[in-house]
């Protein structure tokens, strides 16, 4: 995936939201966006799948522009789970269905059934899986729109915060899970994340974002005190254990 020259602006007379913004994201890699707030991290993910339209710059995934296609085309590619989801009225087993959406012709196949209730196998929602997205907690609900994404056999996965809401074995669980079927399905995985420790586990590629711009690009080695310090404006320090490495602020107690 080849992200070029991409920048945009909610509206013409204020600030530029995105500036000049240039990628590359590989097939089996999880590429984690970090950055301060407002800094740009969900208008990008949106750019990358046509919700908002880039008013520059290109998107192209194996050879096809994303900002060309139609929209059902995009999410026969790209799946999106945004950073905050509504409850909406629909079980669970019926709102994983809709990430089969983009593929459903005629009528719902054995195919699509199975797939999705593989996937709600996979992420331990069986046990509410008739519930109502209206009745489950803030971290079942996120679960729940994973899945969706997931079902949709995306090649290209973008992911909005998704362990915000989820308690510690659960953020351990669906990371891993995702990880996982990115390195089996050698899919693009391309996930903001606030927990650097996290994204420090879990992802292969970092792309750090400060006020609209592209900050930092790379593997481990950029996550630096310097450029960590430079992005948020504190002081961290980094520590290894156990061959991980581990950053944490320093503050005044
Ligand atoms: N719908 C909108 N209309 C106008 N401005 C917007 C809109 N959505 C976001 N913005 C502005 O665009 C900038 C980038 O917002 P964005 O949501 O992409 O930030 P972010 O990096 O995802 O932040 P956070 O970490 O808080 O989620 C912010 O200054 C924000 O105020
Ligand atoms: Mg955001």
């Amino acid at each position: 995936m080849m992200v070029r020259d991409l920048s945009f602006y909610y509206r013409r007379s204020e600030d530029i939201t995105l500036e000049h913004i240039n990628f590359d994201a590989e097939p089996g890699k999880i590429m984690g966006i970090l950055g301060n707030n407002g800094a740009g991290k969900s208008t990008l993910l949106k750019c990358l799948c046509r919700i908002l339209r880039p008013h520059h710059g290109s998107v192209n995934v194996s050879g096809t522009d994303m900002l060309k296609i139609s929209h059902k085309s995009v999410a026969k590619i790209m799946s999106f789970l945004p950073q905050e989801t509504q409850a909406i009225n629909l079980t669970v087993y019926d709102t994983v269905m809709m990430g089969r959406n983009p593929y459903i012709k005629l009528g719902i196949t054995r195919e699509d059934r199975n797939i999705v209730l593989t996937v709600i196998e996979r992420m331990k929602l069986e046990p509410i899986a008739l519930r109502f997205l209206h009745e489950l907690s803030g971290g079942e609900r996120q679960k729940v729109m994973l899945a969706r994404s997931l079902a949709q056999n995306p090649k290209v996965m973008l992911l909005d915060e998704p362990t915000s809401n989820l308690d510690l074995k659960n953020q351990y669980e669906v990371l891993s899970l995702v990880r996982k079927i990115c390195k089996e399905s050698n899919i693009i995985v391309i996930m903001v994340i606030h927990d650097i420790n996290l994204a420090l586990k879990y992802c292969d590629r970092f792309l750090l974002m400060k006020n609209h711009r592209l900050f930092a690009e790379g593997g481990k080695e950029i996550m630096t005190n310097q450029t960590i310090e430079s992005v948020y404006n504190i002081p961290v320090k980094i520590y290894t254990i156990e061959n991980e490495r581990f950053i944490m602020p320093i503050t005044p107690p």
